[in-house]
């Protein structure tokens, strides 16, 4: 990478990289021990890195444009949190991390839901346990990848965008049982079936997305204690139904309706039936709007004008309050959807949308 050249005046030892994922369907499942269909986007952050002899990193970022350097008695705020996370959760596991210098690029939009975060946390973690030779099964990286969001950034995320980015595969969507961490890699050849997935970045400004993920997560939780059950994995519709508390009521409904339409988008496309997940994911979002309460007017608009442009199906992805939409559309209709959309958006005078076309790309690697 010339980037690493420039900065530290020397070849680096290795190039790494991880991508961003979009959500196929299972939306704040994750933290519920349910499923989730993520797939990888071509869009992915990029790691050069050098061991060095001493336990300090030396971290240039592109994006931030700054350079940083920490060593093991700080703690790090703003990006850095997400590299000396890794740093941390390595260290947590065990592990003798090396010293480092890195060069990281990216073209994984920032804010816009497309687990920029956990793109760099995975090339980060994969460049660390390359670089020291660490024994540590690919299956249990998301877990560490995790742990540096969760307890060193302090962001209460599950493990969905960490899994995505470190174990999808081209051309497939990771079926991840969220639970035992089990994964399927389900063929997704949109292509094939003469459709495409396209992406629309709503450019939504995000409103407390922390505050009120972790206020979902909160009552998701309350809501298992009251069912008396392990996760609401474990939950069903009549058991939800019997909930005293009408927030809970409707959270824990959408989790127990989203689980099962993954499974039925599994099945779907298992058989090859591809078109046919369209409906789900459009259910999957009318749930999230109307039972989680994590959309805004722009993802609503999205969805709204991908379906009347002609799409299968269309839903928000990721976390909500803002970030993309992806709709299943014909190969040859994506301009056609991505124009209805853009002139939904200016009767509403929105800010125009960015539609892009994504196919699943591979998972972190070594480049
Ligand atoms: C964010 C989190 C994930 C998951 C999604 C919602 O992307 O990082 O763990 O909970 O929101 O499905």
């Amino acid at each position: 990478m010339k980037q690493f050249l420039t900065v530290y005046g020397a070849e680096p030892d290795g190039v790494w990289a991880a991508p961003g994922r979009v959500n196929l369907i299972g939306e704040h499942t994750d933290y519920n021990d349910g499923f989730v269909l993520p797939f990888a986007l071509p869009q992915r952050t990029v790691v050069a890195a050098s061991r060095v002899d001493t336990p300090e990193w030396t971290v240039w970022s592109e994006q931030a444009d700054e350079r940083i350097t920490f060593d093991l008695s700080e703690h790090v705020s703003g990006w850095g949190a997400y590299v000396a996370g890794v740093v941390w959760a390595l260290r947590e596991a065990g592990h003798q991390v090396p010293g480092a210098r890195m060069a990281i690029t990216s073209d994984v939009p920032l804010g816009a839901g497309l687990s920029s975060s956990a793109a760099l946390e995975s090339a980060v973690l994969t460049a660390l346990v390359d670089l020291g030779g660490l024994d540590l099964p690919v299956d249990q990286r998301p877990r560490l990848a995790q742990r540096a969001e969760n307890e060193y950034a302090g962001i209460p995320t599950g493990i969905m965008d960490q899994s995505a980015s470190i174990r999808c595969r081209a051309g497939h969507a990771l079926f991840l049982d969220c639970r035992s961490l089990e994964v399927e890699h389900i063929p997704f050849d949109v292509a094939a079936a003469g459709l495409a997935v396209l992406i629309v970045d709503t450019k939504a400004p995000h409103r407390h997305v922390t505050s009120e993920y972790a206020a979902r997560r909160a009552t998701c939780e309350e809501a298992a204690r009251a069912l008396d059950v392990q996760a609401l994995r474990d939950a069903t519709l009549s058991m939800v139904s019997g909930l005293a508390d009408p927030v809970q009521r409707r959270r824990a409904r959408h989790v127990v309706t989203e689980d099962q339409r993954v499974l039925d988008t599994v099945e779907l496309l298992r058989q090859g039936r591809v078109r046919e997940i369209g409906p789900l994911m459009t259910a999957s979002h009318a749930s999230m709007r109307d039972d989680f309460e994590i959309t805004v007017p722009e993802v609503d608009t999205a969805v709204e004008g991908a379906l009347s442009g002609g799409a299968y199906g269309a839903r928000m992805t990721g976390g909500g309050f803002g970030g993309c939409v992806l709709a299943l559309v014909d190969a040859d209709a994506t301009d056609k959807v991505a124009a209805t959309v853009a002139s939904a958006f200016a009767d509403r005078g929105f800010t125009p949308p960015e539609p892009f076309v994504a196919v699943p790309g591979p998972g972190a690697t070594r480049l």
